[in-house]
């Protein structure tokens, strides 16, 4: 391999194995030492890997997580959700304004900080929350801001100027709490790790699968698909090698369950990641994990450790000497869209996150273009416990479309915001209970990809069958601005939109738009006519589930809160005082052209 004249990337290179599907690898690496990748970095990272400069910078500037020009030596990224805000982001954000001398997106004089909002960040349950470079804080005051910027300054290395030790400074306010505040037979703490595994190998891999049928388990990244079906399809896609991808990108504003499970279940996820591995014939797993989850990353490498030490990793697992298997852990760099199977399959190449053409589905040609399944990481968690205490027991729990428990994330206006885990099939207005929020104005069910819920549906049942859901269950009490919150949804979509198709990449930029008319109380009739309007066309046209799902809040609350669009709406149609030709005609006049009409 030739040498990039810059040791550190020499080394970032040799790490990957020169692997040009590494590359997200290699750009976070040099990220995270340098601040930000430079356009000879870029050069050079292409020169180690073998390909174009222009695709290593076309992956570059698709993630927010990456920057190409210098930034502050500490980047603050504030969580801003509805959530956030409800529980006092705003006022977070002007103290640090006030303390740094700078507006949000600036860098402070010294270089010290560079302040950002950023989306939901996954500490839903413990907002104002905030990424300091990889370190989270969480349940922030404008009162913590100047403790939390003193810790910054007393950590940079007076003799080089960068921060030390690296780039995790112990900071105030940096803890997050599992909070689970119900558990269930998933979150159970009964087996030890590896039962699973155990008992799926004394088993041939085809009643693995069996098992899993007989469970009826349904996907709980969002869509329900039945994890057996998916399973047997990438068994029977094209011979050779298969992947498993465990979709830990949980970006989904809102939800928080996945975190809870990597943090204090990571076990139980990467025993579901290996049975997977054992019943598709996969030699090795990876997880693709959120960047903003970075911050679990060293817990979780222990682990993965832990378990190369006791067998269940490696080869000959659990004694077994005909399987082996191995998971690796790859960050993504803040997309949301990365969520979507096949973004998250491009982003793992090593390419921009745009979503694919399906078909043919990852199942058939994935990862790499072999027969890969994707699994959400509360999926894998259900895989464990299933072989651990068979699909019988399992089956028996939740309704008839939807066997066993869900972990539910509920935050907002309640007094026990956390991780419920409770049987499918519950109702909303028992779940409030749970949370102690029975008068709640309405809830936004399954983020904003999901559906605004009024109080008359309350007594719906949260199962793939009625009300479903990935489980973001966010709260907002009777006296919330319903357009306002539907406006910030909006917002969310048209900031991460990834571009590909035009009825999404301008769709949803016109639907916040539109949307801030209404909610501003500058719309007619008529707007909200052509609103409506937009957003069906955004839906149907649109290339995937995002554009497909953006305008949901839009038309739900359109539909079950008419009375708040009604109330905003202007008197009459706008009627416009001035005379357009009149003023075209003037200006030709003035400049000695020929008016318009008389040119065609
Ligand atoms: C825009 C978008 C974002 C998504 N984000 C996630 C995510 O963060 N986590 C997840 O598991 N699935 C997400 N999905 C669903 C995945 O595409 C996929 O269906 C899922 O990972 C399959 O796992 P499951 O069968 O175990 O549910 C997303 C889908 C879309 C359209
Ligand atoms: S719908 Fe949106 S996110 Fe999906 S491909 Fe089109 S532009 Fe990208």
């Amino acid at each position: 391999m030739a040498s990039t004249g810059d040791a550190f990337l020499d080394e970032q290179i040799a790490l990957v194995g020169a692997d040009r599907g590494r590359l997200m690898d290699v750009l976070r690496a040099v990220q995270t030492r340098y601040g930000h990748v430079s356009d000879a970095s870029a050069s050079a990272i292409a020169a180690g890997l073998g390909m174009h400069v222009g695709d290593v910078i076309d992956a570059l500037s698709f993630y927010a997580f990456f920057s190409r020009v210098p930034a502050g030596r500490f980047q603050i990224r504030l969580s801003r959700t509805p959530i956030s805000r409800i529980h006092g982001a705003d006022a977070v954000a002007h103290a640090f304004c006030q303390a740094l001398g700078i507006a949000m997106g600036e860098t402070s004089p010294d270089g010290l900080v560079t302040l950002n909002w950023t989306s939901d960040i996954g500490m839903a349950d413990q907002e104002p929350a905030a990424l300091v470079n990889d370190v989270v804080v969480t349940a922030l005051t404008p009162e913590v801001v100047p403790a939390i910027l003193a810790a910054l300054r007393a950590a940079i290395d007076a003799s080089t100027g960068i921060p030390s030790p690296g780039n995790r400074v112990p900071l105030p306010h940096a803890r997050v709490h599992p909070n689970v505040v119900q558990a269930g037979p998933l979150l159970s703490r009964a087996a030890r790790r590896g039962d699973g595994i155990r008992a799926a190998l004394l088993l041939p891999p085809e009643q693995v699968v069996a098992r899993i049928a007989a469970a009826r388990l349904r996907g709980r990244g969002g869509a329900g698909f039945p994890t057996a079906l998916k399973w047997r399809l990438c068994r029977n896609g094209p011979d050779g090698e298969r992947h498993i991808i465990c979709n830990a990108d949980e970006g989904e504003p809102g939800t928080f369950k996945d975190r809870v499970l990597l943090s204090d279940f990571a076990d139980l996820v990467f025993d579901g990641m290996t049975i997977a591995g054992y019943a598709l014939g996969a030699p090795s797993g990876v997880m693709y994990l959120r960047a903003e989850y970075a911050w679990m990353l060293p817990a979780l490498h222990d682990v993965l450790a832990a378990r190369r030490r006791l067998g269940l990793l490696g080869g000959a697992i659990c004694g077994h000497d005909a399987f082996g298997f191995e998971i690796r852990i790859q960050s993504g760099a803040g997309a949301y869209i990365c969520g979507e199977e096949s973004a998250l399959i491009e982003s793992l190449e090593g390419k921009r996150g745009a979503p694919r053409d399906r078909p043919p589905f990852p199942t058939e040609h994935g990862y790499r273009d072999r027969p890969t399944a994707v699994n959400n990481v509360e999926t894998l968690a259900c895989v464990a416990r299933i072989m651990e205490n068979g699909p019988e027991m399992f089956a028996a729990l939740g309704t008839r479309e939807s066997t066993g428990t869900k972990l539910m994330s509920l935050s907002g206006d309640c007094p026990h915001p956390g991780l419920y885990e409770v049987p499918f099939g519950i109702t909303l207005n028992g779940l409030l209970d749970l949370a102690g929020a029975p008068d709640a104005g309405f809830v936004q069910v399954g983020g904003p990809s999901g559906r605004s819920v009024a109080p008359k549906d309350f007594g719906r049942r949260l199962a793939y069958e009625d009300l479903s859901t990935g489980g973001s269950i966010m709260i907002f009490g009777p006296d919330r601005d319903v357009l306002d919150i539907v406006l910030q949804f909006a917002e969310f979509f048209a900031d991460e939109s990834c571009g590909w198709c035009t009825p999404c990449r301008v769709g949803t930029a016109l639907l916040r738009d539109q949307m801030a008319h209404v909610a501003a109380g500058r719309a007619t009739l008529r707007d909200i006519g052509a609103l409506e309007s937009l957003a069906g066309t955004v839906a149907r046209t649109s290339r995937c589930g995002l554009g497909q799902t953006a305008p949901n809040p839009i038309l739900s609350t359109m539909r079950d809160f008419p009375e708040r669009y009604e109330a905003r709406l202007q008197a009459a149609d706008f009627v416009s005082k001035i005379d357009l030709i009149a003023a075209q005609r003037e200006s030709a006049a003035l400049q000695g052209r020929r008016p318009v009409e008389e040119l065609f």
